[in-house]
């Protein structure tokens, strides 16, 4: 269906940084002149030929750009149903679709004449990604990442200082994503004048959601010209990603959100034993890492202790465009367990040859259980945003390499 007006990339966010109620800029007046750089800079790149140009290139021959969309035929034909077919961010260079803003920022930061990227990193994929673009284009790198997570994604942490990064690990709280992230924007306030923060999510005030959802756009863009092609015109039936921030989801959103027939999810982690980090779905409006959004928190309002299997799904907050899109109606959210995800897991290994990371897995579980009660006419696309290799030793050692055991 062709699109009348402007698309919902145009309209959102609008001059104030704001996605109808959620959005905006939240942070201390000091922090204005940065963010307002910040926004001019991106205008500068986007307006660019030449710098358009490079990140086009950049993404081929460093990143493997364009990734593929694949049937994944075994699991749709023993399911039965609907058929899964997942869009391949897993092959990115580093193993994840972090890389796809983190080039944009690495090359904005050059462009700005910024030397050094400060980021958090929760899974560690997006501290990997950015030491590897830092590395590409010349600058320094400072990744924050909460002790908890640096212990259990040790391997990532190895590749992160292989690449020339300095890794900061944060004692605070749970030592996890929420604590990086104060951290690491601590450094950023501190460090401003000659370095840029490089968010790991459509997180952060205005105008960090846009610019992440915008790098990561040329997923949805790729997978909505290469399923019609692959399917001789039709649209998926079905788009789901797994959310935290929602990057990843925002990125493979962004091809279809126009196309009001094609039914968009949202998947949050629900743990195990009550502890989750189910954020659109217990959560409540307010106000998170200097943008208004919906949070998980306690009955006094301080932000919730959030818990999952996959260290890049804990965070209490989402990106604020997602919480519009469910205010809206225009998306589905809904959950799945450790347990399932784990079991997407092992099942996507075992059938399909690829193992996915444990944060791709829940949209994979969540796949799964949907196909089974949809006909086979129709079609669910998942965003594969991962690979499990940095979740394989976790794995064995908690569930062990027998998949009946999950
Ligand atoms: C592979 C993978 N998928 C998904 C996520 C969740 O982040 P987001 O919601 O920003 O896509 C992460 C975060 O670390 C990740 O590493």
């Amino acid at each position: 269906m062709p699109h009348l007006g402007p698309s919902h990339d145009q309209r959102y966010p609008d001059a104030d940084g704001y996605f109808g109620e959620f959005g905006g800029n939240h942070y201390p007046p000091e922090m204005r002149a940065a963010l307002d750089e910040l926004a001019a800079g991106y205008r500068d790149l986007r307006a660019s030929p030449e710098l358009q140009r490079e990140l086009a290139a950049v993404r081929i021959g460093l990143q493997g750009r364009p990734t593929p969309v694949h049937h994944l035929a075994n699991i749709s034909k023993r399911v039965g149903g609907a058929h899964i077919y997942v869009k391949r961010e897993d092959l990115n260079h580093t193993g994840a679709h972090k890389i796809n803003h983190c080039v944009g920022f690495a090359l904005l930061a050059r462009a700005m004449g910024k030397r050094k990227l400060i980021a958090e990193t929760g899974a560690g994929q997006h501290g990997v990604a950015l030491a590897s673009a830092a590395a590409y284009f010349g600058l320094e790198c400072e990744v924050h990442i909460g002790a908890t997570d640096a212990d259990k994604m040790s391997s990532n942490v190895g590749r992160m200082r292989l690449l020339g990064a300095q890794v900061v690990p944060v004692v605070a709280g749970q030592s996890a994503l929420t604590e990086a992230s104060e951290s690491a924007f601590h450094a950023y306030v501190e460090q401003h004048a000659h370095a840029l923060y490089a968010i790991g999510s459509a997180i952060g005030p205005h105008p960090f959601p846009q610019i992440v959802r915008d790098f990561q756009s040329v997923v949805g863009r790729e997978a909505r010209e290469q399923f019609l092609s692959i399917t001789d015109g039709a649209l998926p039936d079905h788009v789901v990603a797994c959310v935290a921030g929602g990057s990843n989801a925002m990125g493979l959103y962004s091809g279809f959100v126009d196309d009001t027939d094609v039914a968009l999810y949202a998947v949050e982690p629900l743990g195990a034993s009550g502890q989750h980090a189910a954020t659109l779905t217990f959560g409540r409006s307010g106000t998170l890492h200097g943008a208004r959004t919906v949070v998980l928190q306690e009955d006094d309002g301080a932000t919730a202790p959030v818990s999952s299997v996959a260290s890049g799904l804990v965070y209490p907050g989402i990106g604020p465009e997602i919480a519009m899109l469910q205010e809206s109606g225009r998306i589905h959210v809904d959950t799945v367990s450790d347990d399932e995800a784990v079991g997407a897991f092992f099942r996507t290994s075992r059938s399909e040859g690829i193992i996915p990371a444990l944060e791709s897995s829940h949209a994979l579980a969540f796949a799964i259980r949907l196909a089974a009660h949809r006909p086979s006419s129709e079609r669910i696309l998942v965003n594969l945003s991962g690979r499990g290799d940095k979740d394989v030793d976790f794995v064995l050692a908690k569930y062990g390499a027998d998949p009946a055991a999950s």
